[in-house]
């Protein structure tokens, strides 16, 4: 298995991540119906968004929390949505990679995950 660490590894396993994600019956709805992403614009701010986090690139220019708030107020984006979400994400970087950039991506979204899903329940109780 390879090691995570360079633009065409993110590229790879982003790919193959919102593949999963698309045609997901827990949250594929989320990106397809409520959202309606197009998906030619949201990959490569995604690509941009992880190279940020992984290798201190400064390509990535947004609020990542932001973006979340209007789909949690049209459908509640619950724990179990983070959970499964960071499932599919671990899986897909153990069937790309190993080594420790792998395991920071896979540390890094857990901790993403764990805070998005808070501030989308307290953002409910407002
Ligand atoms: C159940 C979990 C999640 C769902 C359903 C979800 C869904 C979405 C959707 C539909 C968008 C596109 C919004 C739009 O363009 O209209 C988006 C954007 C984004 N998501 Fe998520 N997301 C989830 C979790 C996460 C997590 C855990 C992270 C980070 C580790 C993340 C990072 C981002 C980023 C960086 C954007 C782009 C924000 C921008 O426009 O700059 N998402 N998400």
């Amino acid at each position: 298995m390879k090691a995570l660490e360079t633009r065409e590894d993110i590229e790879l396993l982003v790919d193959k991540f919102y593949d999963k994600v698309g045609s997901d019956d827990i949250i594929g709805f989320f990106f397809n119906d409520i959202a309606k992403v197009d998906w030619n614009h949201h990959l490569p701010k995604m690509y941009n968004f992880w190279e940020t986090l992984l290798f201190g690139k400064s390509a990535y220019k947004g609020n990542p929390m932001a973006a979340h708030f209007p789909l949690n107020e049209i459908v509640p984006m619950e724990k179990s949505h983070f959970e499964h979400w960071l499932k599919l994400w671990t899986e897909t970087i153990d069937e790309l990679f190993s080594g420790s950039m792998a395991e920071t991506a896979k540390y890094k979204a857990s901790n993403i995950a764990s805070l998005m899903a808070y501030k989308m329940e307290m953002a409910r109780k407002l």
